[in-house]
């Protein structure tokens, strides 16, 4: 079981930015991702709607690539079923958004914090939940910025246009005097320079991606299931959307350059199959 794959998953390309934080962490895990791109954005959909698309995905890497865990990259997928996939799946199932936030207490000294992240992140109050738990004088200031994830999927991020977005979707977060904010969506860490421009040097950008890696090799470790090998992993790609597409943002964006992606049909995905 130690030389299977990791899984993760997102709604599209944002995943992969944990995937780059997981590859230079663990470099020698095989790694598995599935982006979701046909059925983006998760953001305004339901609970039930993400929980159930986010089960479809992980019962479709099991059966394909028989991962050892799981990787919600995805902090919508992982608000909605993070849970769920815990009690459900007999492999470890490891999220975004508790790494997020202890990440966020970690770096704060003001305790004013700001979390960007889509509509179903921010109505699901978990950054807020987790945060408070860690560190209770904290005030938190969350705001959903659904346009900032079309303009990572489009691969607009450093026009005059994408700094013109960014800044108003966090024109409300200005004057919060927050000295750390949370890049509560795995598309935005793509976005980095536009956010830390609109925002300013003296505010820490937190990337979950970071803390979340960190937090898959602790659970693999304490389950035995560290890959042993001494030789760089390998790493499939699925999109459920255009390849070509797929494959321009994930050479962008990886450190080392990515075999081409296999397309997923939604068909593939809800067919019910059997996974022991
Ligand atoms: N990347 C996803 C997240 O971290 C969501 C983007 C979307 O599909 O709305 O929340």
């Amino acid at each position: 079981m130690q030389n299977d794959p990791i899984g993760l998953m997102d709604s599209g390309v944002g995943g992969l930015t944990v995937l780059k934080e997981v590859q230079r962490l663990l470099p020698t895990e095989n790694t598995v991702f599935l982006g979701d791109q046909a059925r983006l954005p998760y953001g305004p959909r339901s609970v039930a709607e993400v929980t159930m698309f986010t089960k479809q995905i992980a019962q479709f890497l099991r059966q394909q690539a028989g991962i050892k865990a799981l990787v919600i990259a995805c902090n919508t997928a992982t608000a909605a079923a993070l849970t769920t996939m815990q009690q459900t799946l007999p492999i470890p199932v490891i999220g975004v958004i508790a790494p997020g936030a202890q990440a966020a207490v970690q770096t704060t000294r003001n305790h004013r914090i700001g979390v960007i992240a889509t509509a179903g992140t921010v109505k699901s109050d978990q950054y807020r939940r987790d945060i408070l738990a860690a560190a209770p004088n904290s005030q938190i200031f969350s705001v959903a910025c659904p346009e900032m994830v079309t303009l990572a999927e489009q691969n607009d991020l450093t026009t005059t246009h994408a700094q013109s977005v960014v800044a108003a979707n966090l024109a409300s977060l200005m004057d919060k005097k927050i000295d750390t904010l949370v890049m509560g969506c795995t598309h935005f860490p793509l976005l980095r320079s536009a956010i830390q421009h609109a925002v300013g040097s003296q505010v820490t950008l937190v990337d979950p991606g970071l803390a979340t890696a960190e937090q898959t090799a602790a659970i693999l470790k304490t389950h035995g299931l560290l890959n042993p090998a001494t030789t760089r992993g390998t790493a499939q790609f699925f999109t459920t959307g255009e390849t070509a597409h797929f494959d321009t943002l994930a050479s962008q964006w990886l450190d080392q350059q990515p075999m081409p992606a296999k397309h997923v049909s939604i068909a593939q995905l809800t067919t019910p199959m059997e996974v022991n």
